[in-house]
């Protein structure tokens, strides 16, 4: 276990092609998937993982828009920082730019447009966020695995070998957009050379890690949800999704006003305070019941 509380990275910029001609005008992550804009996403998941210091990357156009959103993150209980990502250059490319946020603590990365959605997940992330230990990655099994980064594993789970995008998979596990580093991470990306692509990619970050021997996969199990919003149709389907699930049982997925009274980063009273200025909408009567009322959550 680690000494210094895990720092979160949010990687938000991208140059948003496949949402084009949406994203001509508009970051991505400030489009809403349903009822909130999509950056909630990820925000609400590194929160469900206590983790409270939180760097956002996004590029130059965008970071302005997302800062406008959230701020310093004080009225959640965080501590938000931002910075520029000046071109796509990979994702590896946040522990760069994150070095002197990261400043020797472990972090854990989550990619701005990766969705995830289980009953026990936030439990999951906490236990691997308290037991971190080299790398640890979540593996999801996909029937497109050509389309992602892809781990091979053992019959006891342990990680063999990882590829990015591979044309014969060696396995359906998805290497998805949610990492967990020790304090080596800014040392090994700062050894990376790009790719055939001109990127730096997360993979061979996790490659690193695997040839010491220090990457942890951790299987998510099929009762979890895990999407992704960068397309057309992907985000489509996510929305329809939080629509469906939210409809049934009144309560909000990766609400970060929620997320910080339930795990204690503010008061009922902050809460309240907080709600009591937001202006007249269905988001503002959903916490003014949940400050009310304060729904059980199983
Ligand atoms: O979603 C999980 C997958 O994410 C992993 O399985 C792959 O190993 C990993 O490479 C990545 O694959 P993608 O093809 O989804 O990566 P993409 O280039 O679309 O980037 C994912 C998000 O990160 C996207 O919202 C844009 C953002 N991004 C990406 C790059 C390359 C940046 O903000 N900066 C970048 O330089």
């Amino acid at each position: 276990m680690s000494e210094k509380p895990v720092k979160g990275i949010i990687l938000a910029g991208g140059s948003g092609s496949r949402m084009y001609p949406t994203t001509q005008a508009i970051s991505k992550q400030l489009i809403p998937i349903y009822d909130k804009p999509a950056i909630y996403y990820p925000l609400s998941t590194l929160m469900l993982g206590d983790i409270k210091d939180i760097l956002i990357i996004s590029t130059p156009r965008d970071l302005p828009m997302i800062k406008d959103l959230l701020g310093d993150g004080s009225q959640l209980g965080l501590n938000l920082d931002y910075a520029e990502q000046a071109q796509p250059n990979g994702i590896a490319e946040a522990f760069l730019i994150g070095e002197t946020f990261i400043d020797g603590s472990p972090s854990c990365l989550i990619l701005g447009d990766n969705f995830f959605y289980a009953y026990d997940f936030p439990k999951l992330l906490r236990t691997a966020v308290s037991n971190l230990n080299g790398a640890t990655v979540f593996a999801y099994q996909v029937s497109n695995p050509s389309d992602f980064g892809i781990v091979e594993v053992d019959e006891n789970f342990k990680a063999v070998s990882l590829e990015e995008k591979p044309e014969l998979p060696k396995s359906r596990w998805a290497v998805t957009g949610l990492y967990l580093y020790d304090h080596r991470a800014v040392e090994f990306a700062k050894k990376l050379k790009p790719s055939a692509r001109g990127e730096l990619e997360i993979t061979d970050l996790n490659r690193a890690y695997l040839q010491l021997d220090q990457l942890k996969a951790v299987a998510l199990g099929r009762g979890t949800s895990w999407l992704d919003t960068g397309t057309p149709r992907n985000l489509l389907q996510t929305a329809q999704f939080v629509q469906i699930i939210e409809d049934r049982q009144g309560l909000k997925i990766s609400c970060p006003e929620e997320v910080a009274w339930r795990r204690g980063f503010i008061s009922k009273e902050q809460l309240t305070r907080l709600t009591d200025a937001l202006p007249k909408s269905t988001y503002k009567t959903y916490l003014e019941t949940l400050v009310r009322d304060g729904y059980l959550n199983y």
